[in-house]
């Protein structure tokens, strides 16, 4: 599975009329083993979360529940993908800007990511990431 574009990645659900299932497994559905999961909630009306790319990181980001925006910078052009179901993630490669914006009420946000947690791997500086990106 090629690691290097944004895309939404449509995971296998399960209908049953008990409640509907869906599940994401490491190096079949994304292209990397999953280290770590977090999640945002309570987000207040009006708030974004993210505001920066990751050296190193890799991530699949899925509105568990409820609805939000992911506005993704590669650099060279801005996209952005309406995340509004829990069978859809995007796949996030390292070196892409992002922004989490539009969160709806009681809207839940999780991320699988590739690596633990580290402070030194994160972009945070707008223009060193420009300048990483055209290198
Ligand atoms: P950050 O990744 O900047 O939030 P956002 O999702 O909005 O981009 O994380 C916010 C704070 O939470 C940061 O100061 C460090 C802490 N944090 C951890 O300790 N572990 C984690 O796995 C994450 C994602 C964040």
């Amino acid at each position: 599975m090629e690691s290097g574009t944004c895309r939404l990645v449509e995971l296998p659900k399960i209908f049953d009329p008990r409640g509907n299932l869906t599940f994401i497994e490491g190096n079949r559905h994304v292209p990397f083993a999953m280290r770590r999961a977090f999640w945002i909630y309570d987000v207040p009306g009006g708030e974004m979360r993210g505001g920066h790319a990751y050296r190193k990181n890799r991530e699949l980001i899925v509105a568990v529940s409820g609805s939000f925006e992911v506005e993704v910078d590669d650099g060279k052009s801005v996209s952005r993908y309406l995340l509004n179901r829990s069978y859809f993630g995007l796949y996030m490669p390292p070196l892409h800007w992002r922004s989490l914006v539009n969160f709806s009420t009681n809207s839940l946000c999780l991320v699988l990511a590739s690596e633990d947690y580290d402070e030194t791997d994160y972009l945070r500086d707008y223009m060193t990431f420009k300048q990483l990106r055209s290198t």
